[in-house]
């Protein structure tokens, strides 16, 4: 593995700053951006429509970007459906699912808005015909597995739940959660991996997952607007499209029309081709470096920081550090948790993420009823960022006090 202070030369913009905001969306790496430069310099064009060279090789390059998603998580090629973001490939499941009435599904009160909100949504639409039941974490954010166990009925279809909580870094028990939800018959796991892809190993056999929604521009380092949808293959015709239009059909007559097969009945209309490209390369540039490397620096890192913030005086934290992945969360006992961010960005060039990170049931689960300054990590982090953070936190806990 290159070390880490050549890993940082492939980002320029450390030069001006400190990043600790990675759960919001990473830093990209030089190749990605070029090879982004490349399709717009050197064969610009849509994919699956015209017959030219430029046109093919655009339309190859997307497809090869969906075959190293699929080698990165053990899927096939068709399992992978290009999405924009984590939060439109949880929509296509919402949405797209045949859901019966009384069916009920399954969440957590440690999700992000993103899959919380359409499962809501959801029960509202039906007129509370589908009913969500949400499963309770601990003090730390981790929810027992007993705990989805004992809200499973012959009702529920679908067991919603994210990998590692955005808002605190609590890691999940995936695999119990599967193994026990497996045990019935026709219930479903989605599995979150915002928080977890690139920094943990994935394996949708290992974990039996139905679904995983995923974003390009967190852990995978790649461009926004890029992400997935994993569907397993013997449920994806289920499905329903709810985005149909170009690319989506191979006949129409009269009314009738047919719709292509998965993945592309999925993906209507003009796919952010550039961002796709450069997501195949953030894959490359990941599995260059070795994902275990990657949790291991990270994981070493959170350690360094939880203890760190954990001997300032005033200082809350969040989540057991025992169980936390690239995420530590706090506050500064009776300092606002945006004014902490805004000092530490004016003062130190230190970017981290304040507020609700779009998931307020969490943090109200924890108590952090302002929210709380989160510090989150990826492979381009070293120890003195760690320092700068901890130091510039103790100086703002002295003075505000
Ligand atoms: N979901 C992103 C975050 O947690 C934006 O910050």
């Amino acid at each position: 593995m290159k070390s880490i202070e050549n890993i940082r030369k492939d980002f320029p913009i450390l030069k001006n700053i400190t990043y600790l905001d990675s759960a919001s969306t990473s830093l990209t790496p030089k190749g990605v951006i070029d090879s982004i430069s490349d399709y717009y310099n050197n064969y610009n064009a849509n994919v699956g429509r015209g017959a030219y060279r430029t046109a093919i090789k655009a339309g190859q390059k997307l497809e090869e970007t969906r075959e190293k998603i699929a080698n990165l998580i053990n899927a096939n090629n068709d399992e992978i459906i290009f999405t924009l973001n984590t939060t439109t490939a949880i929509n296509i499941v919402a949405n797209g699912f045949p859901y019966e009435k009384n069916d009920n599904i399954i969440t957590s009160n440690m999700e992000h808005h993103s899959n919380f909100i359409p499962w809501l949504n959801l029960e509202k639409e039906s007129k509370n015909n589908i009913d969500v039941k949400i499963a309770k974490a601990n003090n730390d954010g981790f929810v027992e597995p007993s705990n989805i166990e004992n809200l499973i009925d012959k009702n529920t279809k679908l067991v919603a739940i994210t990998h590692v909580s955005n808002s605190i870094g609590a890691y999940q028990d995936i695999k119990e959660i599967s193994k026990i939800i497996h045990e019935y018959e026709d219930i479903h796991l989605l599995v979150d991996v915002a928080q977890s892809i690139g920094h943990h190993k994935i394996d949708v056999k290992d974990i039996d997952a139905d679904f995983i929604a995923a974003p390009g521009h967190k852990g995978l380092l790649g461009p926004t607007g890029t992400g997935f949808l994993y569907v397993k293959e013997e449920i994806a015709n289920c499905l329903k499209p709810m985005n149909l239009g170009g690319g989506t059909i191979t006949n129409i007559q009269n009314k009738e029309f047919n719709l292509d097969e998965v993945p592309y009945r999925f993906e209507g209309g003009t796919q952010n081709i550039s961002g796709i490209i450069g997501l195949g390369t953030a894959i490359d540039y990941i599995e260059n470096i070795g994902i275990s490397n990657i949790e291991k620096h990270c994981q070493k890192l959170t350690k360094e920081l939880y203890e760190g913030l954990s001997d300032i005086e005033n200082i809350i934290l969040y989540g057991n550090p025992e169980n936390i992945s690239s995420i530590v969360s706090f506050n500064i006992d009776g300092v606002n948790p945006y004014d902490v961010s805004k000092i530490l960005d004016e003062t130190a060039n230190i970017c981290v993420r304040s507020g609700f990170h779009c998931a307020i049931p969490s943090l109200n689960h924890v108590n952090a009823k302002e929210g709380n300054v989160r510090a989150s990590l990826h492979i381009y982090n070293n120890s003195t960022d760690i320092e700068k953070l901890v130091d510039n936190v103790k100086d703002i806990s002295k003075f505000l006090r």
